[in-house]
């Protein structure tokens, strides 16, 4: 089966809730999910993860120094290839689900669009849009698996060995 982890950083409950209803999306697609908040985090789950999505509400243009922190230390947990989603409650500016989808393509993550932001408490609009990317995170796991599962563009087609490029320079 496949795993994600949501992780997510909130003070008054309105990115948590975006996080739950994500993993709901993820796991009506049959995704076995682990959400936390990023105190609980622990390597090993996230080592194991096909996909990681990450929230976090902004303070003071940006996200608190606590989960950029967080987010660099996932360096450790070797990343590069995993699946990713950014997404957080704001107010009137919200650069912390972007700066957070640029610190994942940073550690080498795939980062799946949209880079989602809700003004303040999620509606339920809002909660529909947010269980709508843990499905669509759910259907890129699956398409990723299966992929390496033929493995990946060399199994189909000539392998890339023999293709010789610009031989003789024409
Ligand atoms: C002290 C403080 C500073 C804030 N700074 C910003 C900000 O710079 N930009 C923004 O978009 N929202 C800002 N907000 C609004 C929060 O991001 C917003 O209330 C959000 O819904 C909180 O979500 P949470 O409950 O998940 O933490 C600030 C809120 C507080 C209390």
């Amino acid at each position: 089966m496949s795993k994600a982890v949501v992780i997510y950083l909130s003070t008054s409950g309105n990115t948590k809730v975006m996080a739950d209803a994500i993993a709901e999306g993820l796991m009506s697609r049959n995704v076995s999910v682990t959400t936390m908040n990023f105190h609980e985090a622990r390597i090993e789950e996230i080592k194991a993860a096909d996909a990681i999505a990450i929230g976090s509400s902004t303070f003071h243009y940006k996200m608190l120094p606590p989960m950029e922190k967080f987010i660099e230390s996932l360096e450790r947990a070797n990343v590069t290839g995993k699946l990713g989603v950014a997404f957080g409650s704001y107010g009137w500016s919200g650069e912390a689900p972007i700066n957070i989808a640029e610190k994942m393509r940073k550690l080498g993550m795939e980062v799946i669009d949209p880079v989602l932001r809700i003004q303040y408490q999620p509606t339920e609009k809002d909660l529909e849009e947010c269980k709508r990317l843990g499905k669509d995170l759910a259907s890129k796991i699956k398409k990723t698996a299966e992929t390496h599962k033929e493995g990946g563009p060399k199994a189909k087609g000539t392998p890339l060995e023999d293709v010789k490029m610009g031989e003789g320079g024409h």
